[in-house]
């Protein structure tokens, strides 16, 4: 029977409130500020949880715009995806009537498409959106459809969908990726934990979040863990059980935190941290002269520097983990403004990640864009309000940030683009006395 549901071929944006912040800079920030669950972890825990017609319960699940995408494109999948309390999500993915993952779903969020590996693995087949690229790149899926088609999976690709199924069972193998992939190492150990025999993943991405999803795998009986830094082994198994998992702390977040600190000349206090996952962003940021001590899981900023010698220029490259992460790369520019001299910035992971900057030179910053992967940014520029305009989520915090380092006022447009990865980022800047308003465009902006 024709399938009864028409396909969304072009994508309808949902009507989004367009909001706005509104934000007073000048004043140094103090007091400390809890860490919330990372996004890059929960988005790929709730895919897994398909992999099991058992309940699966995720405690510490950030409150964003993201993880409610994913829930609801779960729901439509016919998966019981429950939300009894804050932060809390428990999944079911008993007999799942869809098997497939609309446009709407992939145009708002590219995590959609780590459910190909797991619907695959599990079902045998899957009707699944082509993500597309953002503001910060092309962003292709190749390295992922192709590491599916190593496991044994058919997949052609018809008007912007990518028409999946998996004859019999995924067959285990070793899977080479020419260059490293987080989501494309994510969706191929998925899958490969119900394939028939041993998969071998290298290179392997190392980012934490693939460390907090493998502890959740082995809680639900798969045989898979990292047996080298850039290797992951899995023996597939033919089903798996439900498992309860704490989602672990946002290190991007913690790392927005910290600069926001350090560019208000402020002293914060970071909890529930994930020190040991910053290592190469904190090494930048206290060569820059910001202070820094840690213990577990506190930061404890001090960007007082800022008022007496003033921060020193730091040059920063970003790579896969373990080193600078490409996310915390707009904060890291926003501080380098404030340094003394010239710092170099070099984005090696997406080739469009700097062109959020224009926004950031209409605040004052010095900064000259060599290329779409180079910039030299020369501080310290007084940074003064204006009104921007977020083109992406890291860009989008980013220029809080600056806003709340310049003088006057700035209005940020666009916020939505934030509250896809950040819990409640203007509650707790607030928290730790900043001068920041969310208001719906529209409303006039300058109304207290
Ligand atoms: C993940 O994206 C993160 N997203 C990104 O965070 C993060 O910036 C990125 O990893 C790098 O650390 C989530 O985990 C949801 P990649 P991912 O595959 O997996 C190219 C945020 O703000 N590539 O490691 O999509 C790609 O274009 C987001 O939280 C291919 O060419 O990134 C990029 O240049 C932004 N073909 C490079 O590889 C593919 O099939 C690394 O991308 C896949 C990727």
């Amino acid at each position: 029977m024709a399938d009864a549901r028409p396909f969304h071929w072009e994508y309808r944006p949902e009507p989004v409130t367009r909001e706005l912040f509104q934000v007073e800079g000048g004043c140094a920030l103090s007091g400390s500020v809890s860490i919330s669950g990372a996004k890059n972890a929960a988005l790929k825990l709730l895919a897994a949880a398909v992999l099991t017609g058992e309940r699966c319960r995720f405690t510490n699940v950030p409150e964003i715009e993201d993880v409610r995408v994913m829930a609801q494109t779960l729901r439509e999948l016919g998966v019981v995806v429950d939300h009894p309390e804050p932060n809390v999500y428990e999944v079911a993915a008993g007999d799942v009537e869809w098997l497939f993952v609309p446009l709407e779903a992939a145009a708002k969020m590219r995590a959609s498409f780590m459910l190909l590996g797991p619907l695959l693995a599990r079902f045998g087949r899957v009707i699944i959106s082509n993500p597309g690229g953002d503001r910060i790149g092309r962003r292709p899926v190749n390295l992922h459809v192709d590491a599916m088609r190593a496991l044994g999976a058919e997949i052609e690709y018809r008007n912007g969908y990518y028409f999946a199924t998996a004859p019999g069972r995924l067959r285990g193998t070793e899977v080479r990726f020419p260059s490293v992939s987080v989501m494309g190492t994510e969706n191929v150990m998925l899958a490969a934990t119900l394939a028939d025999g041993h998969t071998v993943i290298r290179p392997a991405a190392q980012e934490p979040e693939i460390d907090d999803l493998i502890a959740f795998l082995q809680k639900m009986g798969a045989n898979v863990q990292r047996t080298y830094p850039d290797t992951i082994e899995v023996d597939g198994k033919r089903r798996l059980r439900g498992a309860e998992h704490r989602v672990s702390s946002d290190r991007i977040e913690a790392g927005t935190f910290v600069v926001a600190g350090a560019v208000t000349g402020g002293r914060i206090m970071l909890t529930n941290a994930p020190c040991d996952h910053l290592g190469a962003f904190l090494e930048t940021i206290q060569q820059a002269g910001v202070g820094i001590s840690c213990t577990k899981d506190t930061i404890e900023v001090d960007g007082t520097a800022l008022g007496g010698a003033g921060f020193r220029a730091v040059d920063i490259t970003t790579g896969t983990y373990p080193g600078l992460a490409t996310d915390i790369q707009p904060p890291t520019s926003v501080l380098l403004t404030q340094a003394t001299g010239a710092s170099k910035v070099h984005e090696t992971i997406f080739e469009d990640r700097l062109e959020w900057m224009g926004e950031l030179r209409r605040m004052g910053a010095k900064i000259r864009i060599l290329d779409s992967h180079r910039a030299v940014i020369t501080g310290r520029s007084k940074l003064h309000g204006a009104d921007v305009e977020i083109g992406d989520l890291r860009a989008g915090a980013s220029l809080i940030l600056a806003a709340l380092a310049a003088r006057g006022t700035t209005t940020i447009h666009g916020a939505h683009h934030v509250h896809r990865g950040y819990e409640n980022i203007d509650g707790k800047f607030l928290g730790l006395g900043a001068r920041i308003k969310r208001l719906e465009e529209g409303n006039d902006a300058t109304s207290s």
